[in-house]
């Protein structure tokens, strides 16, 4: 393998993968949902706080990308919240079938 080709397969290895975060709504949150989906990621942007989670999905969507945010989703979620967090992973493996990266920002 040449180094542009591994260099390539490292740039797709969040190509299509199910990325979940607490805490999104925050600067480490909002950051790492910013570099997922711009590298392809599906995200799901989850924060106690609501309009901060939506807030930080409005700021990673531009008119250039905004045709794919069917990628990005925002979720009201407590990390303190078992239920909640049940009711969650639910919904977001029922709407993508799995999660492959959690980045537990707020624990
Ligand atoms: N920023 C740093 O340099 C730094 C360094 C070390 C540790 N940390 C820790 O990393 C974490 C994130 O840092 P940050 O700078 O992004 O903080 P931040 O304050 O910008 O964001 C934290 C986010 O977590 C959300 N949140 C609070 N309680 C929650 C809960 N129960 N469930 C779900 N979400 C909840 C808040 O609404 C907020 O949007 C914090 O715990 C912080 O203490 C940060």
């Amino acid at each position: 393998m040449t180094t542009t080709e591994a260099s390539n397969k490292w740039s797709q290895v969040l190509l299509d993968k199910v990325v979940f975060i607490t805490g999104g709504g925050g600067g480490i949150g909002s950051a790492i949902a910013r570099t997922c989906f711009l590298q392809g990621a599906r995200v799901v942007v989850s924060d106690v706080n609501k309009s901060a989670a939506d807030k930080a999905v409005a700021d990673i969507l531009t008119d250039q990308n905004e045709e794919q945010s069917d990628r990005i989703l925002s979720l009201e979620l407590d990390t303190v919240d078992e239920q909640a967090i049940e009711q969650a992973v639910k919904q977001v493996v029922d709407k993508w079938g799995t999660i492959h990266v959690l980045a537990n920002v707020y624990v």
